[in-house]
């Protein structure tokens, strides 16, 4: 028989359940981010379930197999939880949400080919919910979204059936997610969280809720788009920024200047955000975050131009990593075509195994465009095929093959090559585009040298 349901907009029952333990979670899009959110839901003692439409990560999460290698904290709760029977996960949405009073939507947001946000998923499950949603449930959608789409979209989905209706027999809010892919236990455990409500009071319970599980500071907002808002703004601000760093960093280069020592020097003023120039920008979030708020621009008839055209900066700079490899094969006379590169790094940020829209992609296939034969060494992808090419096991058994090497991502683990190995290069050509080698030192192993934004030494 199933457990008696929790009124979601009622405080009293909400903060019992959570006491007793008898609120039910499920948790839709088992993902990057909803997989920890499902665990850490399951740690603080409630009965969650993860649905996915993976039927491979599903079968994989229940015969105990954590999929999440590189979140550290996350693999010993992972097996405590599925021990005490506290999580597990199913394709089954129906008897998923059937049987839960709190359901959360962790789906991916990501854009189509042409930039344009793609919210099929959310969209799907939300008509999904029209049918299945059991009354007086609560949904919290932590995926990225525009401001609105709450108010515009998810509510008239989820009552299209006629069955619920928003504030009277269903509620629902927002807690978008902010953590950084790598660090998601400690940032789930230290940042602060948004919080909005379709109306003040389910803000005040989902802060509750929040606050039994990750116990961090909840920073209610006004309403939902509010909340959604903020997110964007912080993301879409670095992007802007290191868009602004990146061009900055390419007129540097052309007067000898070391971009790096401007923003450490600049950065000891107590107003200056630091912000690093780099290959490109990817990730599941900045390059979307910013497609996301120009489509709200285009919706709302607005003009948001530093958004649009740091977008154009921070695609252009992989080529850009491309002319400087041009520029040190033409100072040893040596022919780009038909030569060896080495890619040190695919993932789009450092110490994470991830590709998502990587500045990397469109280096290797900008270098192959030119005839070059790619090679690539990432810590994180070995022994499998990245971009259609077979990730090489170590770097010093290719080295002696290699033309040039061509940094893309700065993994901590590349921090610790020795110069004097790029020796056994046969040119021996290294372009840093993360600033992790000090450029007068490589110069000093005779090794050609392009370093982005550090001009010309
Ligand atoms: N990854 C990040 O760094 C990060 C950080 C903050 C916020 N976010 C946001 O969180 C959301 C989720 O991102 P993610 O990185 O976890 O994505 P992800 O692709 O890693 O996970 C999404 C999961 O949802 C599943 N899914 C897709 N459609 C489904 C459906 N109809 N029903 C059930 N499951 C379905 C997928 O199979 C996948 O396992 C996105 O909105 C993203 O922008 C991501």
């Amino acid at each position: 028989m199933s457990k008696p349901k929790i009124t979601m907009n009622n405080l009293e029952d909400v903060t019992k359940s959570l006491e007793s333990n008898t609120l039910r979670v499920c948790v839709i899009g088992i993902g990057r981010i909803g997989l920890p959110t499902a665990l850490s839901f399951a740690k603080s003692g409630l009965e969650t379930i993860g649905v996915d439409i993976n039927k491979q990560l599903v079968d994989d999460i229940n015969s105990g197999k954590f999929p999440l290698k590189d979140e550290p904290g996350y693999e010993d709760i992972f097996h405590s939880v599925i021990k005490n029977q506290k999580f597990s996960a199913t394709t089954n949405i129906e008897n998923a949400v059937h049987n839960s009073d709190l359901i959360l939507l962790s789906l991916p947001t990501p854009m189509d080919e042409n930039n344009i946000p793609d919210y099929t998923a959310l969209r799907t499950v939300a008509s999904n919910l029209t049918e299945i949603l059991s009354p007086h449930s609560l949904v919290i959608v932590e995926s990225t979204i525009e401001p609105g789409f709450i108010e515009d979209e998810m509510v008239s989905l989820i009552s299209k059936s006629g069955r619920l209706t928003v504030e009277e027999n269903f509620f629902i809010g927002v807690c978008p997610e902010n953590a950084n892919p790598g660090e998601i236990l400690h940032d789930f455990t230290n940042l602060p969280r948004l919080v909005g409500g379709i109306n003040p009071d389910i803000a005040k319970i989902i802060k509750v809720i929040y606050n039994f599980v990750f116990s961090v500071e909840l920073i209610e907002m006004p309403n939902c788009k509010t909340a959604n808002a903020v997110k964007l703004t912080t993301n879409v601000f670095r992007d802007i920024n290191i868009a602004f760093v990146s061009e900055l960093s390419l007129m540097f280069e052309k007067l000898g200047i070391d971009t790096n020592k401007v923003l450490e020097a600049a950065k000891k003023k107590y107003n200056f955000q630091i912000h690093y120039p780099g290959a490109g920008v990817g990730g599941p979030c900045l390059p979307i975050n910013s497609y996301q708020l120009l489509n709200t621009a285009k919706r709302t008839g607005s003009n948001l131009s530093i958004i649009e055209y740091g977008r154009k900066i921070n695609e252009q700079m992989p080529e850009h990593v491309v002319k400087l490899t041009l520029d040190a094969f033409n100072e040893c006379k040596t022919n780009m075509e038909n030569s060896n590169i080495l890619i040190l790094g695919v993932s789009y940020k450092p110490n994470v195994k991830d590709v998502q829209l990587s500045p990397a992609e469109h280096i290797v296939r900008k270098f192959q465009n030119l005839g070059v034969n790619v090679h690539i060494y990432d810590p994180y992808f070995l022994s499998t095929e990245v971009f259609g090419i077979r990730v090489e096991e170590n770097i010093d058994d290719i080295l002696s093959k290699i033309d040039a090497v061509v940094i893309v991502t700065n993994h901590d683990d590349f921090k610790k090559i020795e110069i004097s190995s790029f020796n056994k290069m046969k040119n021996p050509i290294l372009i840093d585009t993360r600033g992790i080698f000090d450029p007068a030192s490589v110069k000093h192993h005779k090794i050609i040298f392009r370093g982005l934004g550090r001009g010309d030494f």
